[in-house]
């Protein structure tokens, strides 16, 4: 069932049952103030009646005769004029001594049982008889004469006007209630449509966008920030993040094969040239060192391709305690042979203790000193510092990598961390590089807590900074680490 077939369903049943209550109330009600006026009116005319009879027969030696032998004048006749009302006068012997004029020839019914019980008990008793068919309210009333009651004043009241109002009163409940509870339901139902209606429009463009594989597609929802308005919005940032990653993921597996394609091509070249015969044996030599150096870049890259997914599944480092000094010293030494023709040297060298994982920090500071020494021309230098500085955020060791290389234009800085992103693709291919070190360098640097950052002036030279915090209280690898 629909949710608006739910909410209409149980807003009408709750309407129903507050009406049926509501009406039921006002009926019971109704009813029993019509009924009590009814007995009080009648009830206070039998008092006057037989008040005033009793009055009459104080004055008298023999009320009993008195009743029977003179006509008994009803007291204040005109109280009786209205239609309603019908009063009857008794001898104690139940003998019709006076009735009022609008009985005409009938009489007010009174059985033996009534007049005994008024006779004995000398009180007055209300009961509910039927004449000709229709309900009649009446009371009969003892007339005393001293502590004797000689006689019985009756009154009674049709009650065919209070059950004619209380009929009219239930048909115009029902009806109204009725009426009241379709119209309800019918505006009901309505306002719950109108209030669903986008989440139906947000199901067919989900669809649609499902449909046509088109994730740049986006919801279209105008209207205020409610609950709907909020649910949309939400959905279009989903659908943004995913066709985000789901870019970055074509356009990483793009220049994956794009990296790829490149040595093989180099690999497949060479060996159809070592295929020919007429090679030469230094010829072959060369070739041969072309082709294996191309199969270790690929190799190369695929290590970094591992680590990177290993990154991305979170993998924990190393912790262990790691001398920065004495592995910045080593990377000195590692990187030495490499720099022909820049010089590389030591500046400062402060003693720094951190928690980590040795290989990776390692690995870390080749892939600077590496960029430092490629991208440096011929005669220029490359300076390796360690210090030991304390900020708010607690004390850190500074590794910091300067060259007076060919720089790197500001607007480029903040995406040479990006995979596989290059300044000038041409001249970093033709080194070697295919993107990966920085995006590397700054996973590990935040994997121990701390960070990478660059200072760099075209023309001028670049400063990469790494900070990682000391005592490794940021440290977020422990044990675990997996081994290159
Ligand atoms: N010291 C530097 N001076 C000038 N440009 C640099 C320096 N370091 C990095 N870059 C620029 O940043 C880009 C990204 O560097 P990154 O180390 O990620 O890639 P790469 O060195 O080209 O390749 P890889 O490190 O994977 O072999 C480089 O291609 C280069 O354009
Ligand atoms: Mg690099």
């Amino acid at each position: 069932m629909s949710i608006r077939a739910r909410l209409t369903l149980w807003y009408a049943a709750l309407l129903a049952v507050l009406l049926v209550a509501f009406d039921v109330a006002v009926y019971l009600a109704l009813s029993r103030n019509l009924y009590l006026s009814a007995d009080r009116t009648i009830t206070a005319r039998a008092q006057e009646v037989s008040n005033a009879i009793s009055q009459v027969l104080a004055a008298r030696a023999d009320p009993a005769s008195y009743l029977l032998r003179e006509r008994v004048v009803l007291p204040d006749i005109d109280v009786f004029a209205s239609p309603e009302m019908y009063v009857q006068v008794l001898t104690a012997g139940g003998q019709l001594v006076a009735k009022s004029e609008n009985l005409g020839d009938q009489f007010l019914p009174l059985s033996n049982a009534t007049l005994d019980q008024v006779l004995e008990g000398g009180e007055s008793l209300l009961e509910t008889t039927l004449a000709r068919q229709s309900p009649l309210r009446q009371i009969s009333a003892p007339i005393w004469f001293g502590q004797q009651v000689v006689g019985v004043a009756q009154v009674g009241r049709s009650l065919q006007d209070i059950e004619d109002t209380l009929r009219q009163l239930r048909n115009l409940l029902l009806a109204g209630s009725l009426a009241g509870l379709a119209v309800a339901t019918g505006v009901g139902s309505l306002l719950a449509r109108r209030a669903l209606h986008p989440i139906d429009d947000i199901t067919r463009t989900a669809n649609s966008i499902i449909e046509a594989q088109d994730l740049g597609r986006r919801l279209d929802h105008r209207g205020p920030p409610d609950e709907v308005g909020r649910l949309a919005s939400t959905f279009n940032r989903m659908l943004a993040r995913i066709e985000g990653l789901f870019r970055s993921q074509q356009s990483f597996i793009a220049d994956v094969s794009h990296e790829l394609r490149s040595p093989l091509t180099a690999v497949t070249g060479h060996l159809d040239l070592l295929a020919r015969e007429e090679c030469a044996g230094t010829q072959r030599r060369d070739i041969l060192a072309t082709a294996r150096g191309e199969t270790e870049r690929m190799a190369r890259l695929v290590a970094d391709l591992l680590l990177l997914a290993q990154a991305d599944a979170g993998v924990r480092l190393g912790a262990e305690p790691v001398e920065l000094d004495t592995l910045l010293l080593e990377v000195y030494r590692q990187s030495k042979p490499l720099a022909q023709g820049v010089q590389l040297r030591l500046g400062q060298e402060d003693q720094a203790l951190v928690t980590g994982d040795p290989d990776r920090l390692k690995q870390l500071l080749l892939n600077l000193v590496d960029n430092a020494l490629k991208y440096t021309p011929e005669g220029g230098t490359v300076t390796l510092d360690l210090e030991r500085v304390s900020d708010a955020a607690g004390e850190w060791a500074r590794v910091t990598v300067t060259d007076t290389g060919i720089g790197i234009p500001a607007e480029e800085l903040p995406r040479i961390f990006e995979r596989f992103y290059r300044v000038d693709k041409a001249r970093s291919r033709a080194q070697g590089g295919t993107g990966l070190g920085l995006s590397i360098a700054q996973w590990i640097a935040e994997a121990h807590g701390g960070r990478i950052t660059v200072a760099s002036e075209v023309g001028q030279g670049s400063a990469f900074t790494l900070w990682l915090p000391m005592g490794g209280a940021h440290h977020r690898g422990t044990e675990g680490a997996e081994k290159r």
